[in-house]
C-alpha cells in the first residue's frame, strides 16, 4: 500500500489529494449536510477534535484495508469540495464511497472523482472488482454509479441501515479492471 502522502491523482479540473489535519474544520461543516448525514453517515462527528481524527483516520493507509482522498478544486487546493474513498480491500477486491459538498455538487465532481481513484486502484493497486452501494431512492448517486462506468447488478433487499435508522433496498453496482 502506498504513502497517502505520496499520492495526488488529477484530472479536467480535478484534484484528488491526501487529507490534511486543515481539513477538519472544512470536513464539521460538510458532514452536517442533512443529504451526507442521510445517505453516507459517518459517525459522531459534533467537533473539531472528533473531525480532525476522522481526518488522520483517513490519511493513514497503512492498515492495508482503506484508502482515502481529498476531492479538491486544483485551482484552490486548500477548498474542500468532497471525499472518495475504498473501503474493504482485500484480494483483488474493494469498495467504493463518496460524497460532495452542497456547493461542489452539480458539475459532475463526484462522478469524475469515482472514475478517477477507480481507474487508479486498477493499475496501481492491482484492484479486479470494486463494489458501489446506494440506496434505492438515492438517485443522485445512482447517476453517479453510471458515470462512473459501474454497471448495475442488482438490488439488496434491505441491506444497509442509513442515516435515519431505517433499513433500505440498495442498488449493487461494480466496476472489473477488465470493464
Ligand atoms: C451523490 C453525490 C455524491 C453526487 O455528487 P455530485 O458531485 O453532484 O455528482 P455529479 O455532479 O458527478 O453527478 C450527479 C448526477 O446526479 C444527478 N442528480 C443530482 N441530484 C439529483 C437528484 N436529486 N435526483 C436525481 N439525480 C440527481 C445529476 O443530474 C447528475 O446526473 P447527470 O450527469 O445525468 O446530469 C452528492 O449528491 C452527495 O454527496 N450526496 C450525499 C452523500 C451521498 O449520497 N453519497 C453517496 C452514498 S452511496
Amino acid at each position: 500500500m502506498p504513502d497517502s502522502a505520496a499520492v495526488e491523482l488529477t484530472g479536467p479540473g480535478l484534484l484528488l489529494r491526501p487529507w490534511r489535519d486543515a481539513d477538519a474544520a472544512a470536513v464539521l461543516e460538510v458532514l452536517r449536510d442533512p443529504a451526507i448525514t442521510q445517505w453516507n453517515p459517518q459517525g459522531d462527528v459534533n467537533d473539531l477534535e472528533a473531525a480532525r481524527r476522522w481526518v488522520r483516520r483517513r490519511a493513514d493507509w497503512s492498515g492495508g484495508s482503506h484508502i482515502a482522498l481529498a476531492v479538491v478544486d486544483p485551482a484552490a487546493p486548500e477548498t474542500l469540495s468532497g471525499s472518495v474513498s475504498l473501503h474493504r480491500i482485500q484480494d483483488g477486491d474493494a469498495s467504493i464511497g463518496y460524497w460532495t459538498s452542497p456547493t461542489a455538487r452539480g458539475r459532475g465532481l463526484a462522478s469524475a472523482a469515482v472514475a478517477r481513484l477507480t481507474t487508479w486502484a486498477f493499475a496501481e493497486l492491482g484492484l479486479y472488482r470494486i463494489e458501489l452501494c446506494h440506496a434505492v431512492p438515492n438517485s443522485a448517486s445512482c447517476r453517479v454509479a453510471e458515470r462512473a462506468g459501474y454497471l448495475a447488478e442488482g438490488t439488496l433487499r434491505q441491506s444497509y441501515r442509513y442515516g435515519d435508522g431505517r433499513r433500505y433496498d440498495e442498488h449493487l453496482h461494480a466496476r472489473l479492471a477488465t470493464d
